[in-house]
């Protein structure tokens, strides 16, 4: 049975962005899958951006719940937090002393963040390598990524091999799966919503607050009784990814037609937002009002994560000699 395996690093609460384009897709394709899955969020790789400690696990914590709300389902996926496998950093180690400065220093995450960020610590730079053990230490067969990580794959592909042909067999090669069905999903200002550019979309939030995110969403400014392109507005744009077809239609024809003002269009898309997502946000809220649920599950996972790796590392040990 093939071993699909995946880590999310935190930035806060998911968003819609997150959810429509990342956590549904990917849950969908877990609960539908009779292969092995483990999930993790990968808290210490947050550890090289974030030095808030209630910030880090808050994080955390809000990610798990997101992710329980939609569905994940802890029996069938291997759900927990990486710093709860410290395994891993011994094997991160041990990889490092088997892949070479010079291509390291090629990887263009490392370059990016060293272009914007003002703390550039060696954790970023070593970052990969981190996720090369990741990836090593359950076995995992199958990686579903996003573009951006591909370069990071081929390292830990390429970290692999360098060890197995150096030292004998013992780690397997995985293989990166393109997460092709990821939707783009704009902002309230109508480019890519993203943490960074402080236009999301969070369906965590309270009903006055969410409320608050959707009507400030831009838009063009023409009158009640003018005709609207559905396509350009950013209204519709949103109401689109979460209303029903039917809904859906309905609307796009009162655009057309004139007759709709932005004020209600934005109020439309709040009540679609609060019943498409009821259930998911009752279980946050519930979640949020029980963090031991939320923390007994992510031990639990660990603990079963955690033999898994350790097998792995006393391969890899007698391996080089230890
Ligand atoms: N670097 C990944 C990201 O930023 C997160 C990650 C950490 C990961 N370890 C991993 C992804 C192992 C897949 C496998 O999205």
């Amino acid at each position: 049975m093939a071993k699909i395996l995946t880590g999310i690093q935190s930035t806060g609460t998911p968003h819609l962005g997150n959810i429509l384009g990342a956590i549904i897709p990917a849950i969908e394709m877990a609960n539908s899958s009779s292969e092995e899955s483990y999930l993790f969020i990968a808290n210490m790789h947050s550890l090289t951006q974030i030095k808030d400690v209630k910030v880090l696990n808050e994080n955390t914590f809000s990610t798990a719940a997101a992710w329980l709300a939609f569905g994940l389902d802890p029996k069938k996926t291997c759900f927990f937090r990486q710093s709860d496998v410290p395994e891993v950093t011994e094997l991160a180690w041990y990889l490092s002393c088997f892949f070479p400065y010079q291509r390291l220093k090629l990887a263009h995450s490392f370059k990016d963040k060293a272009d914007n960020l003002k703390d550039i610590n060696s954790g970023l730079f070593s970052y990969p390598m981190l996720m090369s053990a990741d990836i090593l230490i359950y076995d995992a067969n199958i990686v579903p990524v996003g573009k951006d990580q591909l370069q990071h794959l081929e390292m830990t592909r390429d970290v692999a091999s360098r060890f197995n042909n150096l030292m004998g067999d013992t780690f397997i090669i995985p293989e990166a799966k393109i997460q092709e069905n990821s939707k783009y999903v704009i902002g309230t200002d109508g480019e890519k919503m993203s943490k960074s550019k402080s236009n999301i979309i969070d369906i965590f939030l309270d009903d006055k607050a969410l409320r608050k995110q959707i009507m400030k969403i831009q838009t063009q400014s023409l009158s009640i009784e003018e005709s609207k392109d559905p396509e350009k507005c950013n209204v519709f744009k949103l109401f689109k990814l979460i209303a029903s077809k039917e809904e859906t239609r309905k609307l796009h024809s009162r655009y057309t037609k004139g007759g709709v003002g932005y004020g209600e269009a934005k109020e439309k898309l709040y009540n679609e937002t609060l019943t498409r997502f009821s259930s998911n946000r009752q279980l946050f809220f519930e979640l949020t009002n029980n963090r031991d649920k939320v923390e007994g599950l992510l031990l639990e996972g660990a603990s079963k994560a955690r033999k898994q790796a350790q097998n792995v590392l006393k391969r890899v040990r007698t391996r080089v000699g230890f």
